[in-house]
């Protein structure tokens, strides 16, 4: 049996939970769009051609903002393709996954789906194979009312009021060889800030995001914030953090430690930025807008989904589809918890993706939607995480891993809402063979009452959601809850995540 201690107390606060971290991404890649949100001939597709089944699953799942049109993908894009009448649109190459962009679905359509799943959009702009002034035209199409060249065209396409984009990411991952255009940090730092400076000509009060680095484990890494961040700290708001975690090898004990992993790579960027900040004297801090994080199984992508050829650009083909194990959404509910504790610096977030590519949410060609295992934490932590996020004590049982040393078997974070007097916690159990008892000390709260207790684990930790089995995973109430005088036990399975809702 593993056994853990933890303490919550609400005035030990970390920052304020921003609806912003349950954010996501909808990438132009593989069966994301068409075949995914999108599907003209589906039987619940709405008058627009959008899948109701899915906008049901996305509003269910609670995401917030939503990362668009890539990724690897708008370092290729020209935004001019994809508004006007649908049929006068151009068949483009996507450089990037080596495919066919139709264009069927655009800036309008998209921006119509998100008022569907009451969603934000938030545009990455291409940086990559353009520069300053297609940025400077796209934020004019989109947010001036009217009277000038390109605002007047949004409204002649059919869209009377602005999109009111407030956040953009300037550029995507250029510090990756793999990006069209790929940069040195010290030339991606001047074109971001003559880039943000000029946009912000237009609107000072724009949300902009540096492009950090695509890994930690790039070479550029840590080199590349500074350099980006010393060009650009007075221009924009938020430095990027990308992060995908596997088990490789069999190694399940190092996989269930991937947050730790996360951990360090959000507190060597937040010493970056700040040491950026301290020679610049500047009085401004910059936050981390954590926009790709999730599980994804890169090493199969590189071996089996990559296409090839010179007469091969599919539409719309299957690639990365990811099919998500107990195991691994144990991982994302514990990156989800790393994420919570910082919340003070990582204020905004992206899960990539949403739907098909490595998504909570699969679907068929005239078939089923249904969700993969990781759906189920962040549907509950985006319900559950409000108010604040608090600093917990925990005293856990360890474990060795060979990617990160020793680590804790048990991982938690807590957030409390002031407000709703509601306070919530999320556990992992990373033990692979032993239930894990931990006693948490609720003193500080006064008496509370369990609200509901929802745990994700089963006995086969690699068993999925599949086509012809979507139902095979899904949360149980947990009935290992004992309330005790200023505490709380409850009992953990292996390999597992659990929330707790207190009042
Ligand atoms: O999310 C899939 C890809 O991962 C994105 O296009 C890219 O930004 C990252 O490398």
């Amino acid at each position: 049996m593993v056994n853990a201690r933890l303490t919550i107390d609400p005035h030990f606060t970390v920052g304020k939970v921003n609806r912003r971290l349950f954010g996501s991404f909808v990438e132009h890649l593989g069966r994301c769009v068409y075949d995914g949100i999108y599907e003209p001939g589906h039987s619940t597709a709405d008058a627009d051609g959008f899948r109701e089944d899915v906008i049901a699953l996305v509003k269910e799942l609670g995401v917030s903002a939503i990362r668009y049109p890539g990724g690897n993908f708008v370092s290729g894009f020209r935004w001019e393709d994809s508004v006007g009448p649908v049929a006068d649109r151009p068949r483009r190459l996507d450089l990037a996954w080596h495919s066919t962009e139709t264009n069927e679905v655009g800036l309008h359509e998209f921006s119509n789906w998100l008022g569907k799943v009451d969603s934000e959009l938030m545009l990455a702009i291409n940086l990559g194979t353009r520069g300053t002034l297609e940025a400077l035209d796209i934020l004019e199409y989109s947010n001036i009312a009217s009277g000038t060249a390109l605002s007047d065209q949004r409204v002649a396409n059919g869209q009377k009021d602005a999109f009111g984009v407030k956040m953009w990411c300037l550029g995507n991952e250029m510090d990756g060889p793999w990006q069209l255009g790929h940069r040195s940090a010290d030339d991606y730092g001047k074109i971001a800030s003559q880039t943000a400076k000029a946009m912000r000509q237009i609107d000072p009060s724009l949300e902009l995001v540096a492009c950090g680095s695509s890994s930690a484990h790039m070479p550029t890494f840590g080199e590349w914030e500074r350099v980006v961040l010393t060009h650009t700290y007075d221009d924009v708001d938020y430095i990027s953090c990308h992060a995908y975690y596997e088990e490789k090898n069999g190694d399940l004990g190092s996989f269930l430690a991937s947050a730790v992993d996360m951990d360090h790579f959000i507190e060597t960027v937040v010493a970056t930025a700040d040491h950026v900040k301290a020679v610049l004297g500047s009085e401004k801090t910059i936050n981390i807008s954590f926009d790709e994080w999730n599980v994804w199984y890169l090493d199969r992508y590189h071996q089996v989904d990559k296409i090839e050829g010179v007469d091969n650009w599919p539409v719309a083909p299957r690639l990365l589809e990811d099919s998500y194990s107990v195991a691994d959404a144990v991982v994302f509910g514990n990156l989800l918890i790393s994420l919570l504790r910082h919340a003070d610096r990582v204020t905004s977030a992206s899960l990539a993706q949403l739907v098909n590519v490595i998504a909570p949410i699969m679907t068929e060609p005239d078939g089923p939607a249904w969700r993969q295992t990781t759906f189920f934490p962040f549907a509950v932590t985006s319900r559950l995480a409000t108010g604040e996020a608090l600093s917990v004590k925990l005293e856990a049982d360890s474990y060795e891993t060979a990617g990160y040393g020793v680590v804790p078997l048990i991982d938690a974070v807590a957030t409390h809402d002031r407000e709703t007097g509601l306070t919530s916690v999320f556990l992992v159990n990373r033990s692979q063979t032993d239930a894990a008892t931990v006693t948490i000390d609720t003193a500080a709260l006064g008496g509370v009452a369990v609200l509901e207790a929802l745990t994700l684990a089963d006995d086969d930790v690699y068993a999925k959601n599949v086509l012809g089995d979507t139902e095979r995973v899904g949360l149980a109430e947990s009935d290992s809850v004992e309330l005790g005088e200023g505490t709380l036990t409850v009992t953990l399975p292996p390999v597992s995540w659990t929330a707790l809702s207190l009042r």
